[in-house]
C-alpha cells in the first residue's frame, strides 16, 4: 500500500462515481499514478444511484471535481450531462471520463482502448475474423476498436434485435448466441456479456467445445480474474486476454486525458496485481 498523498487547499479532486462502487481499485491505481508524477490530485469514490445522476453531475461543476471516471451504469447517461461529447464517445454511445474545465464538462471514451491496445500487442487486427459477444455499451467500444483496424466483426447476443441494431451501425455481421454457434472460422473471440461476473461465476457464454486452439480470447470481465470462459480458453489450448489488462488500458488512457501527463503503467499494473478484485 502507497504512503497516502498530501491532501491540501489546491489538491485537484477527482472522483470515479458508479453504483456499485466499493470494489473499485481506480482510486488506488490512480492516486499511485498521481503520487509516481509528482501531480497534487486526489480520486475519491462516489456511489451514485441512477437516479442522482444528473445532481452528481450538476455537483461536479459547484464543486469544481476536476474530472469523473464513471463506470456501470452511467456511461450511456452521461452522453447527454455533458456539454461536449468527443467524437468517439458519440460515435461509441458512452461516457467513461469526463474532465471539468471551469464548468465545462468534455465526455470522453477510453474503454475502446482498453480493448484495442491488449488485442494489438498481440496480433494485427486488419482482416481478422472478430466474433464480439453481447450487443451492449462494451460491445459498442470493441466494435468501434476492432471496425477502426479493418477486422470483420460478427457481433453475436442473446436478444438478435440488439445484435443487429448495433452490427447495422458498422456494416458488421449479427447472429443469435447460443450453445450451437459455430465459432470455429473466427480468430478473435471477445466477451462483452456478464456472464461469468461475481453474480454468474459459473457462467460462460460459450461451451469449451465452441473455442479452438488458434483464437485469441479476450474476456472484458476483471471480477473474477479468471472467468469460467477464460478457464474454457485455456483448457482449448487458446491465448487468453484477462479483463484486468483492458482496466489497467482504459484508465492509463484516462488518467492522460485528466492529467495531460504519460501514465506511469507500471506503477497502474502493481496496483491491479496487489488487488483482490477489480472494478472500473
Ligand atoms: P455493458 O454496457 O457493460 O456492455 P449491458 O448493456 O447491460 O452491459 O449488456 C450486457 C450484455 O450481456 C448484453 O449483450 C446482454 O444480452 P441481451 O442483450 O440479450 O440482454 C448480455 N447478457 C446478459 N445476461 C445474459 C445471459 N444470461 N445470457 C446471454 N447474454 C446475456
Amino acid at each position: 500500500m502507497s504512503p497516502s498523498p498530501k491532501i491540501q487547499a489546491t489538491t485537484s479532486v477527482y472522483m470515479v462515481i458508479g453504483d456499485p462502487i466499493a470494489h473499485s481499485l481506480s482510486p488506488r491505481m490512480h492516486n499511485a499514478a498521481y503520487q509516481a508524477c509528482g501531480i497534487d490530485s486526489v480520486m475519491v469514490a462516489a456511489r451514485v444511484s441512477a437516479d442522482f445522476l444528473e445532481s452528481a453531475v450538476a455537483g461536479v461543476r459547484a464543486l469544481n471535481i476536476r474530472g469523473l471516471a464513471c463506470t456501470m451504469p452511467h456511461k450511456a447517461a452521461l452522453c447527454s450531462l455533458v456539454d461536449t461529447l468527443d467524437p468517439v464517445a458519440k460515435a461509441i454511445g458512452a461516457v467513461n471520463t469526463v474532465v471539468n474545465n471551469d464548468g465545462a464538462l468534455t465526455g470522453y471514451n477510453t474503454d475502446w482502448l482498453g480493448i484495442q491496445r491488449p488485442l494489438e500487442k498481440r496480433l494485427a487486427l486488419n482482416g481478422r475474423r472478430v466474433a464480439l459477444l453481447g450487443a451492449g455499451g462494451a460491445a459498442a467500444a470493441a466494435l468501434y476498436a476492432c471496425g477502426m483496424r479493418g477486422a470483420l466483426v460478427t457481433v453475436f447476443n442473446r436478444t438478435e434485435s440488439k445484435a443487429q441494431a448495433l452490427a447495422s451501425q458498422y456494416g458488421a455481421s449479427w447472429s443469435g448466441l447460443d450453445a450451437t454457434c459455430d465459432l470455429a472460422q473466427f480468430d478473435i473471440v471477445i466477451n462483452t456479456t456478464s456472464l461469468g461476473m461475481s453474480q454468474s461465476i459459473e457462467a460462460s457464454p460459450l461451451t469449451a467445445s465452441q473455442l479452438h486452439r488458434h483464437q485469441v480470447v479476450f474476456e472484458t470481465i476483471y471480477s473474477p480474474r479468471k472467468t469460467r470462459l477464460l478457464s474454457y480458453a485455456e483448457q482449448a489450448g487458446c491465448q487468453i486476454v484477462y479483463g484486468s489488462e483492458m482496466f489497467v488500458e482504459q484508465g492509463a488512457a484516462q488518467f492522460e486525458i485528466h492529467t495531460g501527463a504519460l501514465a506511469p503503467r507500471e506503477v497502474m499494473w502493481g496496483v491491479v496485481d496487489d488487488g483482490e478484485s477489480v472494478s472500473g
